[in-house]
Protein backbone atom coordinates (compact mmCIF):
# COMPACT_ATOMS: atom_id res chain seq x y z
CA UNK A 1 0.00 0.00 0.00
CA UNK A 2 1.81 3.05 -1.35
CA UNK A 3 0.75 5.92 1.15
CA UNK A 4 0.21 9.56 -0.24
CA UNK A 5 0.71 12.49 1.87
CA UNK A 6 -1.48 16.12 0.86
CA UNK A 7 -1.35 19.32 2.55
CA UNK A 8 -5.00 19.84 1.90
CA UNK A 9 -8.08 18.67 -0.24
CA UNK A 10 -7.26 20.54 -2.96
CA UNK A 11 -4.17 19.06 -3.76
CA UNK A 12 -5.25 16.05 -2.86
CA UNK A 13 -8.10 16.59 -5.22
CA UNK A 14 -5.75 17.67 -7.90
CA UNK A 15 -3.15 15.12 -7.86
CA UNK A 16 -6.03 12.45 -7.62
CA UNK A 17 -7.20 13.76 -10.78
CA UNK A 18 -4.32 14.02 -13.02
CA UNK A 19 -3.91 10.09 -11.62
CA UNK A 20 -6.68 9.29 -13.76
CA UNK A 21 -6.20 11.40 -16.78
CA UNK A 22 -2.72 10.22 -17.23
CA UNK A 23 -4.50 6.50 -17.07
CA UNK A 24 -6.59 7.85 -19.60
CA UNK A 25 -4.27 8.97 -22.08
CA UNK A 26 -2.29 5.75 -21.18
CA UNK A 27 -4.87 3.81 -22.23
CA UNK A 28 -8.30 5.51 -24.23
CA UNK A 29 -10.08 2.10 -23.38
CA UNK A 30 -9.79 2.62 -19.74
CA UNK A 31 -12.56 0.35 -17.38
CA UNK A 32 -12.89 2.98 -14.78
CA UNK A 33 -14.75 1.97 -11.47
CA UNK A 34 -16.00 5.39 -9.11
CA UNK A 35 -17.23 6.41 -6.25
CA UNK A 36 -19.41 9.00 -5.15
CA UNK A 37 -19.96 11.07 -2.15
CA UNK A 38 -18.51 13.83 -0.77
CA UNK A 39 -14.64 13.15 -0.97
CA UNK A 40 -14.33 12.71 -4.97
CA UNK A 41 -16.42 15.77 -5.68
CA UNK A 42 -13.41 18.23 -6.17
CA UNK A 43 -11.48 15.69 -8.09
CA UNK A 44 -14.77 15.69 -10.73
CA UNK A 45 -14.41 19.46 -10.94
CA UNK A 46 -10.60 18.80 -12.15
CA UNK A 47 -11.22 16.59 -14.52
CA UNK A 48 -13.90 18.33 -15.79
CA UNK A 49 -11.97 21.43 -15.84
CA UNK A 50 -9.25 19.33 -18.04
CA UNK A 51 -11.55 18.10 -20.35
CA UNK A 52 -12.50 21.56 -21.34
CA UNK A 53 -8.79 23.28 -21.22
CA UNK A 54 -7.05 19.48 -22.78
CA UNK A 55 -9.78 18.45 -24.38
CA UNK A 56 -8.61 14.79 -22.46
CA UNK A 57 -10.50 12.17 -24.64
CA UNK A 58 -13.37 9.51 -23.06
CA UNK A 59 -15.41 8.34 -25.73
CA UNK A 60 -13.91 4.20 -25.42
CA UNK A 61 -13.74 4.77 -21.67
CA UNK A 62 -16.01 3.04 -19.79
CA UNK A 63 -17.10 3.87 -16.45
CA UNK A 64 -18.70 1.23 -13.29
CA UNK A 65 -19.65 2.70 -10.45
CA UNK A 66 -19.44 1.22 -6.83
CA UNK A 67 -22.91 1.36 -5.59
CA UNK A 68 -26.58 2.99 -5.70
CA UNK A 69 -29.44 3.16 -2.89
CA UNK A 70 -31.99 0.97 -3.39
CA UNK A 71 -35.77 2.66 -4.52
CA UNK A 72 -34.33 5.87 -5.53
CA UNK A 73 -35.24 6.58 -9.24
CA UNK A 74 -32.88 8.25 -11.48
CA UNK A 75 -34.03 11.42 -11.53
CA UNK A 76 -34.18 11.51 -7.98
CA UNK A 77 -31.88 14.02 -7.05
CA UNK A 78 -30.02 12.32 -4.07
CA UNK A 79 -29.65 8.77 -6.65
CA UNK A 80 -26.02 8.25 -7.51
CA UNK A 81 -26.86 8.04 -11.50
CA UNK A 82 -27.97 11.55 -10.71
CA UNK A 83 -24.80 12.44 -9.00
CA UNK A 84 -22.51 11.35 -11.39
CA UNK A 85 -24.47 13.19 -14.43
CA UNK A 86 -24.42 16.21 -12.29
CA UNK A 87 -20.57 15.89 -11.59
CA UNK A 88 -18.90 14.24 -14.49
CA UNK A 89 -20.67 12.72 -17.18
CA UNK A 90 -22.67 15.20 -17.77
CA UNK A 91 -19.86 17.35 -19.06
CA UNK A 92 -17.18 15.09 -20.76
CA UNK A 93 -17.77 13.45 -23.97
CA UNK A 94 -18.38 9.61 -22.00
CA UNK A 95 -21.17 7.30 -24.06
CA UNK A 96 -23.90 7.32 -21.63
CA UNK A 97 -23.63 3.51 -22.85
CA UNK A 98 -20.50 3.49 -21.96
CA UNK A 99 -21.50 4.13 -18.18
CA UNK A 100 -22.61 1.74 -15.49
CA UNK A 101 -24.41 2.14 -12.62
CA UNK A 102 -26.52 -0.46 -10.20
CA UNK A 103 -30.39 0.28 -10.63
CA UNK A 104 -31.44 0.88 -7.39
CA UNK A 105 -35.12 0.46 -8.67
CA UNK A 106 -34.89 -3.05 -10.72
CA UNK A 107 -37.83 -5.34 -10.38
CA UNK A 108 -35.51 -8.09 -9.39
CA UNK A 109 -32.50 -6.29 -7.00
CA UNK A 110 -30.74 -9.82 -6.66
CA UNK A 111 -30.97 -10.66 -10.59
CA UNK A 112 -29.41 -6.42 -11.13
CA UNK A 113 -26.62 -8.25 -8.87
CA UNK A 114 -25.90 -10.58 -10.56
CA UNK A 115 -26.21 -8.94 -14.02
CA UNK A 116 -23.69 -6.14 -12.75
CA UNK A 117 -21.56 -8.63 -11.49
CA UNK A 118 -21.79 -10.39 -15.19
CA UNK A 119 -20.87 -7.03 -16.84
CA UNK A 120 -17.80 -6.08 -14.60
CA UNK A 121 -16.60 -9.41 -15.75
CA UNK A 122 -17.30 -9.39 -19.28
CA UNK A 123 -16.17 -5.75 -19.22
CA UNK A 124 -12.19 -7.83 -18.47
CA UNK A 125 -12.37 -6.30 -15.05
CA UNK A 126 -11.69 -2.27 -13.60
CA UNK A 127 -7.99 -1.11 -14.65
CA UNK A 128 -8.44 1.81 -12.17
CA UNK A 129 -10.59 1.93 -8.93
CA UNK A 130 -11.41 5.10 -7.30
CA UNK A 131 -12.66 4.86 -3.67
CA UNK A 132 -13.56 6.73 -0.68
CA UNK A 133 -13.60 5.05 2.65
CA UNK A 134 -16.97 5.33 5.27
CA UNK A 135 -15.43 6.10 9.09
CA UNK A 136 -16.53 2.31 9.76
CA UNK A 137 -14.53 1.03 7.45
CA UNK A 138 -16.63 0.61 4.50
CA UNK A 139 -16.07 0.88 0.83
CA UNK A 140 -18.55 0.82 -1.88
CA UNK A 141 -21.05 -0.12 0.79
CA UNK A 142 -19.96 -2.60 2.02
CA UNK A 143 -20.12 -2.37 5.93
CA UNK A 144 -18.42 -3.94 8.44
CA UNK A 145 -19.34 -7.63 8.48
CA UNK A 146 -19.46 -8.29 4.68
CA UNK A 147 -17.53 -11.15 3.82
CA UNK A 148 -14.45 -10.46 1.84
CA UNK A 149 -15.57 -13.14 -0.80
CA UNK A 150 -18.73 -10.68 -1.60
CA UNK A 151 -19.70 -9.97 -4.94
CA UNK A 152 -22.32 -6.96 -6.05
CA UNK A 153 -24.81 -7.68 -3.83
CA UNK A 154 -27.99 -6.02 -1.79
CA UNK A 155 -26.88 -4.44 1.82
CA UNK A 156 -28.83 -2.92 4.66
CA UNK A 157 -26.78 0.44 5.44
CA UNK A 158 -25.51 0.72 8.43
CA UNK A 159 -27.41 3.60 10.92
CA UNK A 160 -23.77 5.70 11.35
CA UNK A 161 -23.73 5.67 7.09
CA UNK A 162 -27.32 6.40 6.92
CA UNK A 163 -26.58 9.31 9.44
CA UNK A 164 -23.58 10.46 7.63
CA UNK A 165 -25.22 10.34 4.75
CA UNK A 166 -28.04 12.63 6.04
CA UNK A 167 -26.39 16.07 5.10
CA UNK A 168 -28.14 15.33 2.02
CA UNK A 169 -31.71 14.27 2.86
CA UNK A 170 -33.98 16.51 4.94
CA UNK A 171 -34.19 13.73 7.55
CA UNK A 172 -32.19 10.93 8.56
CA UNK A 173 -35.53 8.41 7.78
CA UNK A 174 -35.41 9.69 4.45
CA UNK A 175 -31.99 8.09 3.60
CA UNK A 176 -32.71 4.45 1.78
CA UNK A 177 -32.00 1.56 4.27
CA UNK A 178 -30.95 -0.45 1.29
CA UNK A 179 -28.83 -0.06 -1.11
CA UNK A 180 -26.27 -2.31 -4.20
CA UNK A 181 -22.70 -2.26 -4.10
CA UNK A 182 -19.83 -4.01 -5.85
CA UNK A 183 -18.75 -6.67 -3.18
CA UNK A 184 -15.14 -6.90 -1.53
CA UNK A 185 -14.09 -9.51 -4.08
CA UNK A 186 -15.59 -7.53 -6.64
CA UNK A 187 -13.11 -4.30 -5.82
CA UNK A 188 -10.44 -6.89 -5.05
CA UNK A 189 -10.21 -7.88 -8.62
CA UNK A 190 -9.53 -4.27 -9.23
CA UNK A 191 -5.99 -3.74 -11.08
CA UNK A 192 -5.03 -0.55 -9.38
CA UNK A 193 -6.74 1.06 -6.66
CA UNK A 194 -6.76 4.89 -5.53
CA UNK A 195 -8.71 5.48 -2.10
CA UNK A 196 -9.27 8.94 -1.30
CA UNK A 197 -8.83 9.96 2.52
CA UNK A 198 -10.05 12.94 3.73
CA UNK A 199 -11.07 15.37 6.85
CA UNK A 200 -10.21 14.71 10.71
CA UNK A 201 -13.30 12.40 11.09
CA UNK A 202 -11.43 9.97 8.80
CA UNK A 203 -7.97 9.79 10.59
CA UNK A 204 -8.77 6.68 12.63
CA UNK A 205 -10.70 5.08 9.58
CA UNK A 206 -7.23 5.51 7.78
CA UNK A 207 -5.07 3.93 10.62
CA UNK A 208 -7.21 0.85 10.88
CA UNK A 209 -6.95 1.02 6.98
CA UNK A 210 -2.98 0.93 6.53
CA UNK A 211 -1.80 -0.27 9.71
CA UNK A 212 -4.86 -2.33 11.47
CA UNK A 213 -5.82 -6.01 11.49
CA UNK A 214 -7.26 -7.39 8.91
CA UNK A 215 -10.48 -8.33 9.82
CA UNK A 216 -14.26 -8.30 8.27
CA UNK A 217 -15.34 -6.19 11.17
CA UNK A 218 -13.49 -3.16 9.12
CA UNK A 219 -14.37 -4.03 5.17
CA UNK A 220 -11.31 -1.98 3.89
CA UNK A 221 -8.56 -3.79 5.46
CA UNK A 222 -9.31 -5.98 2.71
CA UNK A 223 -6.93 -3.54 1.03
CA UNK A 224 -3.69 -4.65 2.58
CA UNK A 225 -4.18 -7.59 0.13
CA UNK A 226 -3.98 -5.87 -2.69
CA UNK A 227 -1.35 -5.16 -4.68
CA UNK A 228 -1.53 -1.66 -6.15
CA UNK A 229 -3.27 0.31 -4.20
CA UNK A 230 -2.38 3.93 -3.46
CA UNK A 231 -3.94 6.10 -0.54
CA UNK A 232 -4.40 9.91 -1.24
CA UNK A 233 -5.07 11.15 2.28
CA UNK A 234 -5.10 15.12 3.76
CA UNK A 235 -6.52 14.33 7.06
CA UNK A 236 -5.60 17.71 9.20
CA UNK A 237 -6.66 20.28 6.92
CA UNK A 238 -10.48 20.26 4.92
CA UNK A 239 -9.53 23.24 2.73
C1 LIG B 1 -19.96 5.89 -2.36
C2 LIG B 1 -18.99 5.03 -1.68
C3 LIG B 1 -18.79 5.17 -0.19
C4 LIG B 1 -18.15 6.53 0.15
C5 LIG B 1 -18.00 6.66 1.67
C6 LIG B 1 -17.37 7.98 2.07
O1 LIG B 1 -20.01 5.57 -3.73
O2 LIG B 1 -18.40 4.21 -2.30
O3 LIG B 1 -17.95 4.14 0.25
O4 LIG B 1 -16.92 6.63 -0.48
O5 LIG B 1 -19.25 6.54 2.27
O6 LIG B 1 -18.23 9.02 1.74
P1 LIG B 1 -17.78 10.54 1.83
O7 LIG B 1 -16.78 10.76 0.77
O8 LIG B 1 -19.06 11.32 1.58
O9 LIG B 1 -17.23 10.74 3.21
Amino acid sequence: MLIIENQNYEAMSKKAAEHIIERVKQNPFLNLGLATGGTPQRMYEYLVEDYRKNGSDYQNVKCYNLDEYVGVSKDNKNSYYHYMKKNLYGHINIKEENTFIPNGMAKCLEHECREYEEKLTLSGGIDLQILGIGENGHIGFNEPGTPFNASTHIVQLDSSTRKANSRYFSTVEEVPTHAITMGLHSIMKSKEILLLVSGENKAEAFKQLTSGKITTDFPASILQNHKNVKVMECLGLNE
